[in-house]
């Protein structure tokens, strides 16, 4: 008997469906005698022994879903050496579910959190496989991770919408994009949607910059400035704080978000209207776009493999479009940011993008 447990851990995004089809699939092609434990809303349902037993008929027909069948949760890393209002151990807890249920391995589907945790059930013995899933495209190690060219994509169509009825007002729109700390939605989309100005946390902004461009594009004829920022972009000033400093300031800004506090600045330093859209969720939602379905395919269907050959402690990502498995103990813990030195960006300067630096 194979016993597999299954969970996805974090923020949802799309394609984690297709991705766990492919391992179940892959599995189930060679072996019949496979259980599958679907745990349910991440490490919480391994904590508190919380699942489902599955079978490979659960898994036909999700390729195309959005979200999760098994439910997600966020369970911070740093939290998890601290035990719950019961006084319950949480890793000694997930040791027992999973000794308990006699399973040869645990599936895991998470970005950079979910990794760091996914490593520390692999030094407390358990065999681990993870999969990269994330919008934002952080995860080291990996060229790209699932969820990510979907969320590019809606992004994309949202600055295409506001195209349209910049122009007609004349007027500033702000979009701001997430992707927590790093910057690569926000630069892809911003280059697919034609946007004047990309700020990113990678490259600390000027905002006296990004008002002279638009100032100077009100000066070639051109009336609307449309800017992409990175929810987690950072002004060149704040860049200078110390990172508690930064932190505090965040924590008392009377803006929401980024977006808000730059609107303000442009608004009393130009004549201009400014308008600001916060796609926000909407781009973790919805189907798979058909790169992200290939994708995970690809991931679930290499994990299988991994699994078949009671390969543990990997995580599955690709390189240079090569499929790739790298030791948990490398990604864990570590980020991958956009390189403000890479040659998307140069080219991206080349076509008069400003990065407001
Ligand atoms: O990590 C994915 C992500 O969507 C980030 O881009 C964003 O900062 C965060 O999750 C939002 O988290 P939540 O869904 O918990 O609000």
């Amino acid at each position: 008997m194979l016993r597999i447990g299954m969970l996805t851990s974090g923020g949802d995004c799309q394609a984690l469906n297709a991705a766990m089809r492919g391992v179940v699939k892959g599995v189930c092609s060679k072996r019949n005698d496979v259980e599958i434990y679907g745990f349910q809303d991440g490490y919480k349902g391994l904590i508190y022994g919380n699942f489902e037993m599955l079978s490979s008929k659960d898994f036909s027909g999700i390729l195309t879903r959005g979200g999760t069948i098994l439910g997600t949760s966020r369970q911070p890393f740093k939290l998890m050496r601290v035990p719950d209002a019961n006084g319950l151990d949480k890793v000694e807890a997930m040791k027992h579910t999973y000794h308990k249920l006699c399973l040869d391995c645990l599936v895991i589907l998470g970005g950079n959190g979910t990794h760091k945790t996914a490593n520390l059930l692999r030094e407390e013995g358990l065999n681990v496989v993870t999969l990269p899933k994330t919008i934002d495209n952080d995860l080291w190690g990996t060229d790209m991770t699932f969820g990510f060219q979907s969320a590019v994509d809606i992004a994309t169509d949202t600055i295409d919408r506001i195209h349209t009825t910049a122009t007609s007002h004349s007027r500033v729109f702000i979009i701001e994009v997430m992707g927590h700390k790093v910057g690569h939605v926000t630069l892809h989309a911003g280059i697919a949607g034609g946007a004047d100005v990309i700020l990113l946390p990678e490259i600390p902004y000027d905002i006296d910059e990004v008002v002279h461009v638009i100032q100077n594009r009100s000066k070639v004829g051109k009336s609307f400035t449309i800017i992409a920022v990175a929810e987690g972009a950072i002004s060149k000033e704040d860049a200078k704080l110390k990172k508690k400093e930064y932190k505090e300031k965040i924590a008392n800004r009377k803006y929401p978000s980024i977006a808000y506090e730059l609107a303000e600045q442009i608004q009393t330093r130009t004549d201009k209207e400014v308008r600001i859209t916060v796609p926000g969720h909407t781009q973790r939602g919805g189907s798979p776009c058909p790169y992200d379905r290939v994708f995970a395919t690809r991931m679930g269907a290499a994990a299988s493999e991994l699994i078949l050959n009671k390969e543990y402690g990997y995580m599955l990502g690709t390189k240079n479009g090569k499929t790739i498995k790298v030791p948990l103990q490398d990604v864990a813990g570590k980020l991958k940011y956009v390189d403000p030195e890479c040659g998307l960006i140069k080219e991206a300067k080349m076509v008069g993008i400003s990065f407001g630096s």
